[in-house]
């Protein structure tokens, strides 16, 4: 039987180090050292200002740094240490090139790949980690097998992350499963029993799947998809319910206490965001492209185009509510995060909101409570995103407070659903008072009870419901 004893993870990002740091909180007499290319992310890791923020993560690692679970730069060394490595490297949507737009770029992998082959010197289980197009766990093992220079052997597995950004810590202290495809073969059975190991020191025997590995890398792609999907099919409904009078959230509600339904992932807003669900979209139009089934990639893309419609739609309300135009109007746009409870913003929906309005010469006024104002800029000075950085500058304003953001606001536009943006949290009273009149409020997460915000005196728009709905 094979015992993990000592875990490399090469990538220390979103995923490598809240999944590796738990690794090291459950599995003490595991080493856990977790790499990467990058210095000034491994020195945060070292830091007291971790680089990423996710509840619960700063304790756990705090607890295991120095004991079981370290973050260096050297990248060979802890391969050469290690009998299993995590590859948990980004794999973004190509840029440029074959696929671009669509097909996942794979040159993180492949380098990663590339240099555990040259500089193993012991066999090593290689498990993907990373989310990749099925059987990318072939072309890893041509890559090993022809580059190692001492003829090792190595097995590779697919392990897939299911974990939620802001509720990383939970998903992985108790996930619904754990998911290990392997090659049906004696030696990748074993190294797959390996892992089941380590995943069993907490997770209950029951959670933790094994299929071939096709399947595990497949069932990646298509858990996001469908949790995407359902959430442009409520974000589809949302449309005619603004139509028709219909409340989306009433809509949802019932439809989830169907057993076969469930209430998840039923909320609807204006679109959803982050790293994972559209490019592992993406990865599945293409591959179903490539696959030649073209009825089965447009099927899924609708999934994307129904998404960026919504986020147009929300726009187009604003623009039209606020008289048809929003040009030298101040916006207040509360939140910059994809969700809340994370200061990631990878193609969070305020990124394509503030950029129309950008575009209509709008001031616009953005509070986050864990993007920073760099980040912030960034997003919004990406080449195609808005021109350049003067013309963002003169058009932006970074706020401390929600207070501060909409203080002599034509609108204020609710994008992420941080807690503190309740309405038994923030002080509307004090809101409106400061605000233009009138004092528009685009709600893009049902976050706040319209009815109570419209006796302020507010001008209440909540996606999915309009000012009528349940009237006669
Ligand atoms: P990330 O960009 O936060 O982190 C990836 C890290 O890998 C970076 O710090 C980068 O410097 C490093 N890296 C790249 N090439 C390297 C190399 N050759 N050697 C050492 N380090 C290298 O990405 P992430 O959000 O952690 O995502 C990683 C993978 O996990 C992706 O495939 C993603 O699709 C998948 N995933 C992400 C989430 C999520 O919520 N973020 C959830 C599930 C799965
Ligand atoms: C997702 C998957 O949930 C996770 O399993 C996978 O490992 C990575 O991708 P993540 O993107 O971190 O996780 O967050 P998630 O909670 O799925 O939210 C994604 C986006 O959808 C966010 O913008 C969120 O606000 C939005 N969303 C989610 C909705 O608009 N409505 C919902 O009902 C749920």
């Amino acid at each position: 039987m094979v015992v993990v004893k000592n875990i490399c993870c090469i990538g220390a990002g979103y995923v490598g180090g809240p999944t590796c740091a738990v690794i090291a909180y459950k599995c003490h007499d595991i080493k856990v050292t977790i790499v990467d290319i990058n210095p000034e992310r491994i020195a945060a890791w070292n830091s007291s200002k971790l680089p990423i923020y996710e509840p619960g993560l700063d304790e756990i690692v705090f607890e295991r740094r120095g004991k079981n679970l370290f973050f260096s730069t050297d990248v060979d060394a802890t391969i050469q240490e290690a009998d299993l490595i995590f590859v948990s490297v980004n794999t973004p949507t190509k840029k440029t090139g074959l696929g671009a737009g669509m097909a996942a770029d794979l040159a993180y992998i492949e380098s990663a790949t590339r240099r555990i082959a040259e500089v193993a010197t012991s066999p090593k289980i290689v498990v993907e980690k990373s989310t990749v197009p099925c059987r990318t766990a072939q072309s890893m093992r041509t890559i090993l097998e022809a580059n190692s220079t001492n003829e090792i052997h190595f097995d590779i597995l697919s392990n897939p992350e299911f974990l939620a950004e802001g509720t990383a810590i939970k998903d992985l202290l108790s996930p619904d499963r754990v998911l290990i495809g392997a090659l049906q073969t004696k030696e990748g059975l074993a190294a797959q029993e390996a892992l089941v190991n380590v995943y069993t020191n907490w997770v209950p025997k029951e959670r933790v799947i094994t299929t071939n590995l096709w399947s595990s890398e497949l069932t990646k792609l298509a858990a996001n998809a469908l949790l995407a999907q359902r959430i442009s099919s409520i974000n589809a409904l949302s449309a005619i319910c603004e139509a028709t009078g219909a409340d989306v959230d009433e809509v949802a509600y019932a439809c989830g206490l169907d057993s076969r339904l469930g209430p998840k992932f039923l909320k609807a807003s204006v679109g959803f965001g982050g790293s994972c669900f559209q490019k592992d979209i993406l990865n599945l139009v293409y591959l179903s492209h490539q696959l030649n089934l073209p009825e089965v990639a447009d099927y899924w893309k609708q999934v994307v185009t129904m998404n960026e419609y919504q986020k147009k739609r929300f726009v187009r309300t604003i623009i039209s509510t606020l008289f048809n135009t929003i040009t030298n109007k101040k916006i207040a746009v509360l939140g910059f995060a994809f969700k809340k409870d994370t200061g990631d913003t990878r193609e969070s929906a305020a990124i394509t909101l503030i950029k129309d309005f950008i575009d209509e010469r709008a001031q616009v006024a953005i509070y986050d409570p864990k993007v920073s104002s760099e980040q912030i800029f960034m997003d919004l000075c990406e080449p195609g995103v808005v021109d350049t950085r003067k013309q963002v500058e003169k058009q932006i304003q970074i706020c401390s407070s929600a207070y501060e953001a909409a203080k002599d606001a034509d609108a204020v536009v609710i994008v992420t659903e941080w807690d503190e943006f309740r309405d038994d949290q923030l002080d509307y009273e004090r809101i409106y008072k400061n605000m233009h009149k009138p004092a528009f409020l685009f709600d893009g997460r049902l976050l706040v009870d319209a009815a109570k915000l419209r006796k302020i005196g507010f001008k209440v728009n909540v996606i999915g419901k309009n000012e009528l709905a349940g009237t006669a």
